[in-house]
């Protein structure tokens, strides 16, 4: 209220008029110099006086707003500082798992980017080392890109009889996979397939995934990497992967699902146990978080 009515021009025209009328009835009365002089004085000082009220007011309010502004930038600090740490974690997590890939593998052309879209170094080390124990005959990857490369290399520098089919909707991408696979020469170990996504109708339920033409003739697969197709593609887009190979495993395979931090991707996991109860798995507590699948 006083904020509201109370300002400088409102007060002066008050005390304005007050002093006016305090002449004003001084001379109608003939109260003399002092009375007058007196209700005049009195008039400023009630107008000072509500000038005070108002501006301690306004810094009361300001000094409240200055209170909530500063635990709201608190707040964002700390929460910049949690997220700076963890960031921190993860990215030297990244980097110890991309030097131990390139300690295990070392290459002497230009390797393909990774995490984003690409799988990060820590599953891609992950990925190696299911490759150097458990010595895959064939990998089959839903999505090509920098896996495809690391688990060729690492078929090649351990000596494993072993091949990779790289499943891939996207031609441009598919493409590139085959450079890099050519630049470092394991063309001969890992083939990247064009699939374009078709419709497959699974448990009442229509799924776009890669053309049955491009895998119906895998068997054997010991190691199922699921890292596509990408979630825009559909809704939990890589279910279909266990539904429609799992006939195409071997008895020991071994199923990696990429991914699992984004909640669709995550939905698949226990609706593949459901489906599949002779299978159980870990997670694996990665960057974008994977689950190992195997037959119990
Ligand atoms: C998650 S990515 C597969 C990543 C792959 N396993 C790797 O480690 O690089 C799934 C699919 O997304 C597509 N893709 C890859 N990079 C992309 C990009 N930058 N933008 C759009 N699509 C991309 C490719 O068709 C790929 O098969």
């Amino acid at each position: 209220m006083i904020l509201r009515y109370v300002r400088v021009e409102t007060v002066a025209v008050l005390v304005t008029a007050w002093l006016a009328g305090a002449l004003g009835l001084g001379l109608a009365t003939d109260a003399g110099a002092v009375p007058t002089a007196a209700l005049m004085a009195l008039g400023a000082l009630l107008g000072g006086l509500l000038l005070l009220i108002r501006h301690s007011l306004d810094l009361a309010d300001r000094i409240g707003n200055l209170a909530a502004q500063s635990t709201r930038t608190f707040e964002t600090v700390r929460r910049v500082e949690a997220d700076s740490r963890k960031e921190l974690k993860q990215t030297f997590g990244q980097m110890e798992a991309l030097q131990n890939l390139n300690a295990i593998l070392p290459t002497s052309d230009v390797l393909p980017a990774t995490r984003g879209w690409a799988a990060s170094p820590d599953l891609l080390l992950a990925l190696v080392d299911l490759v150097i124990t458990e010595r895959p005959s064939l990998i089959v990857e839903c999505g090509s890109g920098a896996s495809t490369l690391w688990l060729a290399l690492a078929l090649r520098r351990f000596g494993i009889d072993g091949r990779i089919i790289a499943l891939d909707h996207d031609p441009v991408f598919s493409g590139k996979t085959r450079d890099f696979l050519a630049r470092h020469d394991v063309l001969d170990l890992a083939e990247v397939r064009d699939a374009p996504l078709e419709s497959f109708s699974l448990d009442g339920e229509t799924y776009s995934w890669y053309a049955r033409t491009a895998w119906e003739d895998l068997a054997g697969i010991d190691l199922l990497f699921v890292d596509g197709p990408p979630a825009a593609t559909g809704h939990q887009a890589r279910y279909p992967a266990l539904p429609l190979l799992n006939k195409s495993l071997s008895p020991i395979a071994t199923i990696v699902l990429d991914d699992l931090i984004v909640p669709d991707m995550r939905e698949v996991l226990p609706r593949w146990l459901d489906a599949d109860p002779g299978f159980s798995s870990e997670i694996l507590p990665l960057e974008k978080q994977a689950a190992v699948l195997r037959r119990t």
